[in-house]
């Protein structure tokens, strides 16, 4: 069983990947807590794919790990999807669910109320690179080795004890959101928001309490109309797929 939990995409083509490879199957962790269906753990191996947020899993990831019922035996792992390092993420998130082995992959940068996108160039690397990297853990995953191979960066406690905390407190608002002129009510923030945190009202997107600062509402919208702030403008928007051809 594959376990995932994505806001652009980036980590839900890692676990297809890693399923496609290792004929496992992939459960999306976003509608297991909408449904409230925990869906049992019967096999040899489960792992658990998801992007790191301000050097940790995303509060949803470790909500739903928390609950998680894995029988003893079971090998059990993890690959984070990062834009540059994952800090301490593996090792915060081992407190919640013990890990036998843990990987960091490296997809484009997606968090753009604070950085600029990465140039088409570096996000094709990186997608490049990250197909060998799958490629490789799906090997390790298929031997259950005990590996390790997690890209931590500079500071990584500073990271992950100090920042992420100062992160969630102060930086993650939905107050920022808003659209330009030209919002169709086509309802795609609303379908893909991992949180069911966007909802139209008049058939315009309205934000609630429950966000995450994913960035699914705001990269998706078909006509680029989301913004956060004054910091999303001209920064363009992410979508995986071009990077896939
Ligand atoms: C709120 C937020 C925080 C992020 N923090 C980090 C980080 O601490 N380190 C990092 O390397 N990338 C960071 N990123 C980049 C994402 O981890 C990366 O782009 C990931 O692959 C996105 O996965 P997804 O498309 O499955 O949501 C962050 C992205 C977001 C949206
Ligand atoms: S995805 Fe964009 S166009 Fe569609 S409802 Fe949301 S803001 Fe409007
Ligand atoms: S409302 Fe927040 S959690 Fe939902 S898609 Fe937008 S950024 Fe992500």
């Amino acid at each position: 069983m594959i376990f995932y939990f994505t806001g652009t995409g980036n980590s839900r083509w890692v676990a297809g990947k890693l399923a496609a490879a290792t004929g496992d199957e992939v459960y999306d962790i976003s509608r297991c807590l909408r449904s409230g269906e925990v869906p049992p753990v019967i096999c040899a191996r489960v792992g658990v794919v998801f992007p790191v947020h301000s050097w940790k899993a995303p509060r949803p990831v470790v909500h739903f790990l928390s609950r998680l019922q894995v029988p003893a035996g079971v090998y059990r792992y993890a690959v984070c999807t990062c834009g540059d390092d994952a800090g301490k993420t593996m090792q915060c998130l081992s407190r919640v669910f013990p890990l036998d082995a843990a990987w960091s992959v490296i997809m484009p940068n997606t968090y753009v109320p604070m950085f600029s996108l990465d140039t088409d160039l570096v996000a094709s690397g990186k997608v490049q690179a990250a197909r060998k990297l799958i490629a490789e853990i799906a090997r390790s995953v298929q031997a259950e080795s005990g590996v390790w191979k997690v890209h931590e960066g500079h500071f990584p406690r500073l990271k992950s004890y100090v920042v992420n905390p100062l992160f969630m407190r102060f930086v993650i608002r939905t107050r920022g959101f808003h659209t330009d002129e030209g919002c169709t009510s086509c309802g795609t923030c609303v379908q893909l928001c991992p949180m069911g945190n966007v909802k139209l009202v008049d058939g315009r997107p309205a934000w609630g309490a429950s966000c995450i600062h994913c960035m699914a509402c705001l990269h998706g919208c078909p006509v680029e109309v989301i913004q956060y702030g004054t910091s999303t403008q001209n920064k363009g928007r992410y979508r995986l797929a071009r990077y896939l051809r």
